[in-house]
């Protein structure tokens, strides 16, 4: 095993993202002085997915602990295009909810392209409809709303290597549309040379050896080991995969990343943990989007957060 003189940082995203949450508390009171209503977060759930349930009940426990006005829209599976449709179309309607995020992955036949394309971009605090996607594109052109990973993993790579990226190599491992893309357009936005690999990437390893900033985002446990890692990197790792864990006994499962990280934490300069890394990252960042995207509406641009 390679081993190396520098001490590994581990990137502490629950404490980061608590920092974060905190100073969007204490603007989401001055906003509440301001606009005369607290901000408005609303969440739509479709469905019994069990991951889905954990999520969106954990982005409306920290809405209500920054002081939003947190809605939760709970629709059963098989509701049909038209009713979920309507849905969205009243939370746009809604002059109290400021940020609309419908959960993915829709159950099937739920069309949700469909769905996205109807809200409201200046609600779109995940930051998924194709006018945010374009102004991200053209260089996160204002007035966009960003997609909460991909912000929350430029966040811990700065806190490991400082706020100037430039000519750092970013190297992001999976193209999804909610996190590898819209990640590569905020590295790049942060004057980094970017390469997107995915599972049709000739040799893999080698690409991924000439990152300076390594962002696993491909849902694959432990798909990055040592041989993929540079000496002294940063390694950002999003994935969240539930695996079986029979030492913790029969039935057990455990959450493991798409990083080997008992392989990879002495190479690397820098580490993500999961959990406690990106994950609480996501839900800080969707709590930023929402005052963003509040303050936006009520004109409110001199708000510290
Ligand atoms: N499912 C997994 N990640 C996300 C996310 O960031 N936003 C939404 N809406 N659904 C998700």
């Amino acid at each position: 095993m390679a081993t190396t003189a520098h001490a590994t940082t581990l990137i502490d995203g629950k404490a980061i993202a608590a920092q974060i949450t905190d100073d969007v508390a204490a603007a989401s009171a001055g906003f509440l002085a301001r606009a005369g209503r607290a901000p408005g977060l609303a969440v739509v759930l479709v469905g019994d997915d069990p991951a889905s349930g954990v999520y969106v009940r954990n982005k409306g426990k920290m809405a209500a602990k920054v002081g939003f006005h947190s809605v939760q829209e709970t629709l059963p599976a098989h509701v049909d295009q038209a009713a979920l449709a309507e849905t969205v179309r009243q939370l746009n309607d809604a002059d109290a909810v400021d940020g609309i995020l419908v959960q993915m992955p829709l159950p099937e036949p739920l069309d949700a392209e469909a769905i996205i394309d109807l809200i409201n971009p200046e609600k779109d605090v995940d930051g998924f409809h194709p006018v945010n996607v374009g102004r991200l594109a053209a260089g996160a052109r204002a007035p966009c709303l960003v997609p909460c990973t991909p912000a929350g993993s430029v966040r811990l790579a700065k806190s490991a290597l400082g706020p100037d990226l430039s000519g750092k190599h970013a190297v992001i491992v999976g193209r999804s549309t909610i996190v590898g893309r819209p990640a590569a357009q905020l590295f790049l936005a942060e004057n980094c040379t970017v390469t997107i690999a995915h599972s049709r990437t000739a040799d893999l390893a080698a690409v991924t050896r000439s990152a300076d900033i390594l962002i696993a985002a491909v849902g694959r446990p432990h798909l990055i080991g040592e041989p993929h890692v540079k000496p002294g990197a940063c390694v950002i790792d999003v994935g969240i995969n539930r695996v079986a864990a029979p030492e913790r006994g029969m039935d057990a499962t455990r959450l493991v990343g798409d990083v080997d990280f008992d392989a990879v934490k002495s190479i690397a300069g820098a580490i993500t943990p999961v959990p406690g890394g990106v994950g609480p990252m996501t839900i800080a960042m969707l709590m930023h989007n929402t005052l963003t995207a509040a303050c936006r509406r009520k004109g409110i641009d001199d708000l510290e957060f």
